[in-house]
């Protein structure tokens, strides 16, 4: 167990908040209690299945994450959720059709009881969508203040000591940082003049960060993405993280590309294109929606290839993302990448990759470690944009100035220094010191 004496232990339960009762939540909390039934494991998890190496090799330390950091175990986890649409965990997961009935119906009671609280919606941000499940207020800032009494309430009634928030929702439409989001008083200022460049996915961000409940984003909008929400996180003393969970096709261009960069081989084209038919891909068949999925799917070659750093390598690579809207095949995306390559002598050479993935399959053991990591943090005192959990996201939250890691090795080893560090131990830098070079130790 973790000899920092700076965290503060885990005692009671943790509630996790999500905002948006769609795929992603609701096979994450089906997934939980699947596993606290012993029906299933915990796949693509790092909290729960990875270990970590502590000292040297020879040392013989590599607990599970779980083991060695103060996490709380799934038995501690309590839910809680906001949807427009009123139906509960069942019935939503049911009709995101994800899990199988034969997954589900043994779960049936327990995702009964989760039920969405209303949500602080407007149809402006999430063109596609319309629910009955809608809070009403004069300002934004009365539904700041009513998401702040839910998160209270949800507290007090499943008995848990705190919370964290993981932004399940929509994509909402591409947003510019505007004035209203350049300080804590401007935005404060906004809420109550009902200013349009404040989203509703911002109305939840504030109110967690209020709360002091850590948050995380797992959709590309803007939400605790500006000055005015980092500032306040800071000053609360809340982390914050984001934005856009890092699954299917990003999440395999993120394994390739670090991968070609270090053999120096070279890129001319990447072209990328999914079909996709559960309500998220017909929110993003919205152009706007789909502009701010855009823009996170896209940074992701150039940050990894600098090409400024290797113009032979991979100056003017084409990189074109599509998503297509396609209803028969609901949550089971198809992706197809091309891939133009070249190698010795300028060759050139290709790479086919045909991803048959299941987007919530990957993004639920995402919103897992999200949650128990942003606990620790908080449990740690961090406060702010959290950049070592640039390892789950697409387009990950960083302080300004700057840049984005979107290489996955960089960012998992980022990660783990992270954790063992969080856990009192020493960071790993693989140098020789780390290696105990006696008779039998086994050198690595
Ligand atoms: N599925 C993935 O692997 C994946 C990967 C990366 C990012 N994401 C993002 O995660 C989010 C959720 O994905 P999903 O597949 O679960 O989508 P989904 O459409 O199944 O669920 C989203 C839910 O959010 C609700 N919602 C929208 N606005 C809301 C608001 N203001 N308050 C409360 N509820 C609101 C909708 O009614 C819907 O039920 C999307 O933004 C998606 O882009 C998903």
């Amino acid at each position: 167990m973790s000899s920092n004496p700076h965290l503060s232990p885990h005692k009671g339960k943790l509630l996790v908040l999500t905002p948006g009762m769609g795929a992603v939540a609701t096979t994450f909390i089906a997934g939980v209690e699947a596993v606290r039934k012993g029906h299933a494991l915990p796949f693509g998890s790092l909290s729960q299945m990875q270990t970590i190496r502590l000292g040297a090799r020879s040392e013989n330390r590599s607990p599970l994450i779980r083991d060695f950091l103060d996490l709380p175990p799934l038995e501690d986890l309590e839910f809680g959720g906001w949807d427009v649409f009123p139906d509960d965990a069942y019935e939503a997961a049911e009709r995101a059709k994800v899990l199988q009935s034969s997954t589900l119906d043994p779960l049936k009671d327990f995702l009964h009881t989760v039920k969405p609280m209303a949500a602080a919606f407007d149809r402006q941000y999430v063109k596609r969508l319309d629910g009955p499940n809608v809070k009403k207020a004069a300002n934004k800032k009365e539904l700041a203040e009513a998401l702040r009494d839910d998160i209270r309430k949800r507290l007090e009634e499943t008995g848990a000591s705190r919370a964290v928030m993981i932004w399940c929702g929509s994509t909402e439409i591409y947003l510019r940082p505007a004035a209203c989001h350049e300080s804590i008083e401007a935005f404060e200022k906004g809420l109550v003049e009902n200013d349009p460049a404040i989203s509703p996915s911002q109305l939840y961000a504030y109110a967690a960060i209020m709360e002091g409940v850590p948050y995380a984003n797992g959709a590309p909008n803007l939400s605790a993405d500006c000055t005015a929400l980092e500032e306040l996180a800071v000053e609360r003393g809340v982390p914050i993280a984001g934005k856009d969970f890092k699954t299917g096709q990003t999440l395999m261009k993120t394994i390739l590309a670090p991968g070609m960069k270090s053999r120096m081989i070279g890129i001319r084209g990447w072209y990328s294109t999914n079909i996709l038919g559960n309500r998220d891909g017909e929110v993003l068949d919205d152009a706007d929606s789909f502009k701010a999925k855009e823009v996170t799917k896209s940074g992701v070659l150039d940050t990894i290839l600098q090409p400024e750093i290797y113009p032979d390598l991979y100056k003017d690579l084409c990189h074109v993302v599509k998503i297509n809207y396609y209803p028969p095949r609901g949550d089971e995306k198809e992706g197809w990448d091309n891939i133009d390559i070249f190698g010795w002598l300028g060759y050139p050479m290709q790479i086919k990759v045909n991803f048959l993935c299941r987007d919530s399959i990957l993004a639920a053991p995402i919103v897992l470690d999200l949650a128990l990591f942003l606990d620790l943090a908080g449990r740690a005192g961090q406060k702010g944009i959290q950049e070592w959990l640039s390892f789950y996201f697409k387009s990950p939250h960083v302080q300004m100035g700057h840049v984005q890691e979107h290489d996955l090795f960089i960012q998992h080893f980022r990660l783990k220094n992270t954790l063992r560090v969080l856990g009192g131990e020493e960071p790993l830098t693989h140098l020789a010191e780390n290696y105990d070079l006696s008779e039998n130790a086994e050198v690595v």
